[in-house]
């Protein structure tokens, strides 16, 4: 059976979802693999290397997704994308549903069984299929390389011969997959690193790292390990207590989400303004509204000499590595979809079930269901 991989289409996205390494694997187990020409050139895998690796390359998307009974992609399919899928295909990508509608009710219309990754259940043996902790952890580290290099300091400290220099502060909110990550990098860096979550688990995991963690007694466990929303009276007092956190830093690093909500919003106008002058916030949770009330997507923002870094689609910004990681937790995910190169899924399995959103057309979960307004 064909299974597909065309080319991503939303702007800025540079990933590829298998790379050549998982294509040979995919073809060894039996699938006949699929690439539209240049899919994965921006993450620096050639044509060449997918011929050779016993892909297909197909010249277009409607001659790649043509016949395909399984489809995987990085972002979401649009619904012109959906309109080429084959009817009764697997479709495997982060499909946020609810901002996909349009793209869901193709899907649903032809059949397709559709599973997303963003819903991935966050359990053990799920980790070597968790995509959204691979492309968090990559996040993480360049949101750290992005405070590293914007900052007009070193990280460590230095003793030279003109003279020693302090090493820099660094605070880091949201202590997630992402911000682990963040925190290890700056201190390989050398900065002295606090770190704030709302969390009580995240303090020992901030530690294990070499942070200092800040408890400012706000806990807000939500369940299935994620944070929940604050209440808009938490979320002030939370914003008075971290006022004298994050004037003391050079750099703040911003992480934290709340699984389909409005990032909340930690880093307030007036602390940017009394950060001073030459520091630096990375929010990394741009995509999701900022961390930071100054932050826009996608640019740098300059309030009162402090740089505000609206950072888009971070994975994407390193895309070799993210679309590896990526596509090996594809190739895990599909021995749970698939058998001997053909569409398979495991319904009864927790993660095939937590993960779908379509199943042969139909909405999987009451979620969808209201999305599309239908029947689950
Ligand atoms: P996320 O991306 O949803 O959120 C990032 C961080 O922001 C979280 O640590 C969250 O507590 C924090 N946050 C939310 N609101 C905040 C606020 N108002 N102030 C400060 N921090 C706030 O989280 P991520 O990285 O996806 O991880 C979520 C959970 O899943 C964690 O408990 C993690 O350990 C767990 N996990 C489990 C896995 C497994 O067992 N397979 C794999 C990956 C993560």
């Amino acid at each position: 059976m064909k299974l597909a991989i065309a080319a991503e289409t939303v702007a800025g996205e540079r990933r590829v979802a298998v790379v050549p390494d998982v294509a040979k694997r995919l073809v060894s187990a039996g699938w006949s693999v699929s690439v539209q020409s240049g899919a994965g050139v921006e993450a620096a895998f050639t044509d060449a290397a997918y011929a050779a690796a016993g892909a297909d390359v197909a010249a277009d998307a409607a001659s790649c997704l043509a016949d395909a009974m399984a489809v995987v992609r990085v972002q979401p399919p649009s619904a012109e994308e959906a309109a080429l899928v084959p009817e009764g295909a697997l479709v495997l990508s982060f499909l946020q549903p609810a901002a996909s509608v349009d793209a869901l009710r193709v899907l649903s219309a032809s059949g397709c069984s559709v599973f997303s990754f963003d819903l991935l259940p966050r359990i053990s043996r799920a980790q070597s299929m968790d995509a959204l902790s691979s492309q968090a952890t990559v996040s993480g580290y360049r949101a750290a390389l992005t405070a590293a290099t914007r900052l007009g300091r070193f990280f460590p400290m230095l003793m030279t011969a003109a003279g020693t220099v302090p090493p820099a502060r660094v605070l880091v909110m949201g202590v997630g997959v992402a911000g682990l990550q963040a925190i290890a990098t700056c201190r390989r860096l050398g900065a002295v690193v606090r770190a704030y979550d709302v969390r009580a688990a995240a303090k020992e995991e901030a530690e294990s790292l070499g942070a200092t963690f800040v408890d400012l007694g706000v806990s807000a466990e939500g369940i299935g390990g994620y944070a929940r929303e604050l209440t808009p009276e938490e979320l002030a007092a939370q914003q008075r207590a971290l006022v004298d956190e994050v004037t003391k830093s050079d750099a703040v690093v911003t992480t934290a989400a709340v699984p389909g909500r409005r990032a909340p919003v930690l880093v307030t106008r007036g602390m940017v303004e009394a950060m001073g002058t030459g520091t630096v916030v990375v929010d990394m949770a741009a995509d999701s509204g900022g961390n930071c009330e100054v932050t826009e997507r996608g640019k740098d923002v300059v309030l009162e000499g402090t740089t505000v870094v609206g950072m888009a689609n971070p994975a994407s910004g390193m895309p070799t590595h993210a679309s590896v990681l990526y596509a090996r937790n594809v190739l895990n995910i599909f021995a749970l979809l698939s058998s001997e190169g053909a569409v398979a899924p495991d319904w009864d399995d927790e993660i095939v079930a937590g993960t779908c959103v379509l199943r042969e057309g139909r909405p999987a979960g009451a979620s969808t269901a209201g999305l599309l307004g239908s029947a689950p």
